[in-house]
């Protein structure tokens, strides 16, 4: 099987601060040395092997980026997961389905703005969207797009960046845990290049999140919206070192009772 990749129109009317083509091009290397965002994926990992799959399980990646949570649908359930890619940058697009085709998966590309993506309702079993709906236009007409696209008793699975970063802070953290397995000259030529083109974005972002033109919020009030627009939250913490918050929730069916979510808890 090869990726298919189905590219529907962009949508080009607002301009995002932040240079995504850049920030893709060094992402995959900064992710890799980045233990907060391994935890993501293994945490994502302990979801699937959680989850009760009957027969096929149908995903949408919102902000898929690079295309590392798919690939983790992907390797746990192979052939009986139908996957589709939603992100607006070519780049990130370029990279995600290069490991696509590596691992054999078929995935159907979407390069769109999410604010204008739109799908059947009831069609996806599982939307999954990570550290991408901050900087998406109207995260909150998006959450309700993807409670019509989510079958009922769907799953959310969200992770979003709601604090500003602390670039500075960022880099000591990679440095204290690269130095030993890196080595002091490959750590810092990987920050004084890729993590220099990240910082130089991620400080677009923050200073996005400053003026509103990006969503930044609290774990209680994610919760309190999540709620408000009709999802079922079983599980809410901050995660990826307290940058970031994780909602577990359901598309409500007369039979999912908001503990069932408890057990999916990351661990
Ligand atoms: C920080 S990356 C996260 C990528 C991926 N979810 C991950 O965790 O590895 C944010 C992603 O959101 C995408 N993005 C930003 N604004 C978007 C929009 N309006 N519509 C669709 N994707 C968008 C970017 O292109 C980028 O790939």
């Amino acid at each position: 099987m090869s990726s298919i990749a189905s590219f529907i129109q962009r949508d080009a009317g607002s301009a995002d601060p932040v240079d995504w083509n850049s920030y893709a091009k060094c992402y995959d290397v900064l992710c890799g040395m980045n233990p907060a965002y391994q935890v993501l994926l293994q945490e994502f990992r302990t979801f699937l092997r959680r989850i009760e799959v009957r027969e096929e399980l149908s995903v949408l990646d919102v902000g898929a980026g690079s295309g590392n949570f798919l690939m983790e649908v992907g390797s746990e359930f192979s052939d009986r997961a139908s996957m589709t890619h939603l992100d607006a940058d070519g780049v990130m697009n370029e990279l995600a389905n290069a490991k696509y085709r590596k691992a054999n998966l078929q995935v159907t590309f979407v390069e769109e703005n999410a604010r204008v993506a739109n799908f059947p309702a009831a069609s996806f079993d599982m939307v999954v969207s990570v550290n991408a709906l901050y900087a998406i236009p109207e995260p909150k007409t998006v959450l309700r797009s993807c409670l019509t696209w989510l079958k009922p008793g769907g799953y959310l699975y969200l992770v979003n960046l709601g604090r500003m970063q602390n670039t500075f802070e960022w880099t000591l953290y990679l440095i204290r845990h690269n130095v030993k397995t890196l080595g002091w000259l490959r750590t810092l030529s990987i920050l004084m290049n890729e993590g220099r083109t990240l910082s130089a974005q991620n400080r677009k972002i923050t200073q996005a999140q400053a003026k509103g033109t990006y969503w930044s919020h609290s774990t209680p009030e994610l919760g309190a919206t999540l709620r408000e627009l009709g999802y079922v939250v079983t599980h809410l913490d901050t995660c990826y070192r307290g940058y970031s918050d994780i909602a577990i929730c359901r598309r409500p069916t007369d039979t999912c009772a908001p503990t069932l979510g408890d057990k999916l808890a990351p661990q």
